[in-house]
């Protein structure tokens, strides 16, 4: 059986900006954008429609029909389109009898879904959990769509969104979906990323290859813009807008892009395209964070520390630290190499490469005692080498 997410999928998500305002020509002007501002050449893939793209009502067949205004050549023309740029396209429906946004789900439809969302060229299918029939289990509707999936002739990614309800770590892995969003939805502003990243600190362990903790679409760029009123609030600044985007990459999330790649201003492009950051986010082995709190600081400042594959020609192993400042002040992070295994007598220490400068600061052993800004994160790339 292939492996469909060796890495957290990375791609442009509908709902965050545009919701219901989908249409053709919107998602083929993103696929040209894909290639204009260099996401496809830093690793982005996927362009997924969410809610709204369907007719109301199912034909006489009970397939599932594309909005006739919003897409009036259809499903497969786009994908044609989108596999033309060298792209993947991903759709969206729901374990219920409807969407969140009321239009028909796939509940007892599953397998004739499946088979036309291969016949359309469907490569990702975002699956929601909204008008879900009570007395049927969350984890057998996903095995359901995974085994439709799976028997449909195509390979299609299976993202379940069920936003962590059901105890959903614990069996969303043998359920065969292949990302699974954790949390309810996020807004365009600093204190839901802080929700959402604070919740899923002791979650880092579900994520890993194949199946990944989906932490919702990001928001970077959106700056208080957008159409969609369940996401719009009053944005956030360039710093917090790189703490989640590096917070997203170190845990191991999707990194699923929401704002208008069309009209990114040069500093949101160079975000989302932070190659030393995408790197950590898409490292090979996808082993998940472990977190050390600052120890007179403990609510506010910590790091993440996420093993790398590394570069085989010197020890073979390197660290991605990411250190999080969540309060309103400047503060210290001084991580201590003891607690992440390398004490002063290993002979060891860490040459510290900044993600977001791209340049080496400095060579530490023992500890590295870092400062941060309110709301910042510092992100390096450790090499470890003999003292
Ligand atoms: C739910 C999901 C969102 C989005 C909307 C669409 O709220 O969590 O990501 O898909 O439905 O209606």
């Amino acid at each position: 059986m292939a492996i469909l997410a060796k890495t957290p999928p990375m791609g442009w998500n509908s709902w965050n900006t545009f919701g219901n305002n989908i249409n053709e020509e919107l998602v083929k002007s993103i696929a040209d954008a894909f290639i204009q501002r260099g996401l496809k050449d830093a690793g982005y893939e996927y362009i997924v429609i969410d809610d709204c793209w369907s007719e109301k009502k199912r034909d006489n067949n009970g397939r599932l029909v594309p909005d006739k205004n919003k897409f009036p050549n259809g499903i497969k023309a786009l994908t044609d389109y989108i596999h033309s740029k060298g792209l993947k396209f991903g759709i969206y429906s729901c374990v219920g009898t409807h969407t969140c946004a009321g239009f028909p789900g796939s509940f007892e439809h599953e397998f004739v879904d499946a088979v036309t969302f291969a016949e359309w060229g469907v490569d990702y299918l975002k699956y929601d959990y909204c008008y879900k029939p009570r007395n049927v289990a969350g984890e057998d509707l996903y095995k359901r769509m995974a085994l439709a999936l799976r028997n449909c002739g195509r390979n299609i990614i299976l993202s379940a969104c069920n936003w962590g309800n059901d105890g959903v770590q614990k069996w969303i892995r043998e359920s065969g979906c292949h990302l699974y969003r954790s949390t309810g939805d996020i807004s365009d502003n600093w204190k839901s990323i802080e929700g959402i990243m604070l919740s899923q600190l002791n979650n880092a362990c579900f994520s890993g290859i194949d199946c990944w903790n989906d932490m919702d679409m990001l928001v970077v760029g959106m700056s208080g813009t957008g159409e969609n009123e369940h996401v719009l609030s009053t944005g956030c600044n360039e710093s917090e807008y790189k703490t989640h985007f590096s917070v997203w990459a170190m845990m191991n999330s999707p990194l699923m892009i929401g704002c208008d790649i069309r009209n990114m201003s040069e500093q949101t492009a160079a975000i989302l395209t932070n190659k030393d950051i995408i790197a950590l986010n898409q490292d090979i082995e996808g082993r998940a964070p472990y977190c050390i709190r600052q120890w007179n600081n403990l609510d506010n400042v910590f790091s993440l520390i996420k093993p790398l594959s590394g570069d085989a020609s010197t020890t073979g192993c390197d660290y991605a630290v990411a250190m999080v400042n969540i309060s309103d002040v400047k503060a210290e992070m001084s991580l201590q190499f003891f607690d992440i295994g390398l004490p002063y007598s290993s002979g060891l220490g860490l040459e510290f490469y900044d993600c977001w400068k791209h340049e080496v600061i400095g060579f530490f052993t023992e500890r590295a005692s870092i400062d941060i800004e309110p709301h910042e994160c510092r992100v390096f790339r450790c090499k470890v080498k003999k003292v």
